[in-house]
């Protein structure tokens, strides 16, 4: 039985076929903020990223630059762990699905599932959208293309083996009643609910037309399909020593078009071979970029560089969260980031932070346990929302909260009357927010932190402000 003051999340493993993108950091970035969430509550935290190494697209790719596949994922590996140095997100682990450790649990599931009577060869005759790693029939095709990457798609006709996939689904469907909140949104649930009632088919899960994967431990000619192998690092990662009381997962955060492979097909693996299941899987929505959809081919992308580059780390960190409900699909656009950074953190929160400092610097501090500004409601509604993943509301309330400290201000008026202890309410209430806040925006609350001395703990939060020596605080953000 795992402990409660354990927490395990993950995102999903990226194809390091080109340098991470919005739709990569987005995820990353939640699972960094839920995971500094959960520090906070003291609870012990495994947070999992990495990247998704074997099968035909990779292969492809790396033929085309000329290099091995090998040679080729290991050039593009370090871009994903420099970007996400540099979105300021603090994984406690990276797997790579051509670990050796990895490898060997991937071969060891397969031959339990294997045992247990779950996979039979056979021939696998359809089609194949080598862009998506994933299979289609005919009636998904749109005019013979791939229904998502609108290209030419693949016919195959090859020797394979299949996991009966079939055998588990009435085991799905009772798995999914019985753990309502196992597939979040609701929507989306329901979506896999009807789908899987509808039809599971058994799954093709090795390839002999190209070698870049896992052997079959009980065939050497099949590799494993690029799916079964992924899905397993996160199961993988938690067999290291020490590792093992994460599993299992509190909660797999991923985009809305692999919620069938998360939801569907990882499950029934784990069925099969007689491991728990996780607690949740949660997908998200998408980011279009002006509108449109984010595409290499069109040059509508934007890479970590850029996203960071407008109006710095912690404003972009903010942006993806406050702009759109997690599960939703959301616009990104160059001057909606700008707007939120000028209007929403430097006049609001920046503006605050900066007068606040100076009066106290000027005037000082009397302790009172008057409690005009309540952080006690706020950090109730802020934990309400992390429990449902609603990053949005936590940031609405934070800058609610932020408001109410503006109001105040402005209301009591402590440049003219000096009260010094309007100006302590207002320093408690800085510091409550901003370790609230922390998690979304580490940066920032740093510096706070370092103005109003306190720390980012539970304790601390739960404590009156101690008056120290304060300073007037640095510029937090300047316009862009
Ligand atoms: N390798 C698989 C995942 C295996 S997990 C066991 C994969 N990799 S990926 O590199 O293609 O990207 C994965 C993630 O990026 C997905 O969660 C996907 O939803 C997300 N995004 C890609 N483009 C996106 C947007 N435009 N917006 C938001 N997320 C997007 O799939």
């Amino acid at each position: 039985m795992k402990s409660k003051n354990t927490f395990y999340v993950t995102t999903p493993i990226y194809y390091p076929n080109d340098v991470p993108h919005i739709g990569h950091a987005y995820t990353t970035l939640a699972a960094d903020i839920l995971a500094r969430w959960h520090k906070l509550l003291e609870k012990e935290v495994f947070f999992l990223t990495g990247t998704d190494e074997h099968g035909k697209k990779i292969e492809t790719v790396a033929k085309k630059s000329g290099k091995t596949a090998k040679e080729f994922v290991d050039s593009l590996v370090p871009e994903f762990k420099k970007a996400w140095k540099k979105l300021n997100i603090d994984y406690d682990s990276f797997i790579r699905t051509t670990d050796k450790d990895h490898e060997k649990v991937v071969q060891k599931i397969l031959s339990i599932v294997n045992k247990k009577g779950d996979i039979y060869k056979g021939f696998y005759e359809g089609y194949y959208c080598t862009e998506c790693e994933a299979y289609y029939t005919e009636k998904d095709l749109v005019e013979l293309c791939c229904p998502v990457h609108k290209t030419r798609i693949e016919k195959l006709k090859e020797e394979s083996y299949f996991f009966r996939l079939s055998k588990y689904q009435n085991k799905l469907l009772e798995f999914y009643k019985k753990n309502q909140d196992f597939i979040s949104p609701e929507y989306r649930r329901q979506e896999i609910i009807n789908r899987v009632k509808e039809d599971l088919q058994d799954l093709s899960i090795s390839r002999t037309s190209f070698t870049w994967g896992i052997p079959l431990p009980f065939d050497k000619k099949h590799v494993c399909y690029v799916w079964f192998d992924a899905l397993t690092n996160y199961y993988s990662a938690t067999r290291e020593k020490g590792k093992e009381k994460f599993w299992p997962a509190d909660v797999h955060l991923i985009g809305k078009d692999i919620l069938w492979f998360h939801s569907v097909i990882w499950p029934a693996i784990l069925f099969s071979a007689g491991i728990e299941q996780p607690k949740k899987v949660f997908a998200h929505g998408w980011w279009t970029f002006n509108k449109e959809k984010i595409s290499k081919s069109r040059g509508k992308i934007i890479n970590v560089e850029e996203l960071i580059t407008i109006a710095g780390v912690d404003s972009a960190r903010y942006f993806l969260f406050r702009e759109t409900p997690f599960g939703e699909d959301g616009d990104f656009s160059e001057n909606a980031l700008k707007d939120r950074h000028n209007n929403e953190l430097a006049n609001k929160l920046g503006n605050l932070v900066l007068r606040v400092s100076t009066l106290i610097d000027k005037y000082g501090l009397e302790k009172t346990t008057i409690r005009n500004l309540d952080s006690k409601k706020l950090f109730e509604r802020v934990q309400k929302g992390f429990e449902n993943l609603e990053f949005d509301k936590v940031l609405n309330e934070i800058f609610a909260f932020v408001d109410l400290c503006n109001e105040f201000i402005q209301d009591k008026k402590p440049w003219e009357t000096r009260d010094k202890r309007v100006l302590y309410e207002l320093a408690n209430a800085i510091k409550n927010f901003s370790i609230l806040l922390n998690p979304f925006m580490p940066e920032t609350c740093e510096k706070i932190s370092k103005t109003f001395n306190f720390d980012f703990t539970l304790k601390e939060l739960k404590k009156e402000f101690k008056i120290g020596k304060i300073k007037k605080a640095e510029v937090l953000f300047r316009k862009v």
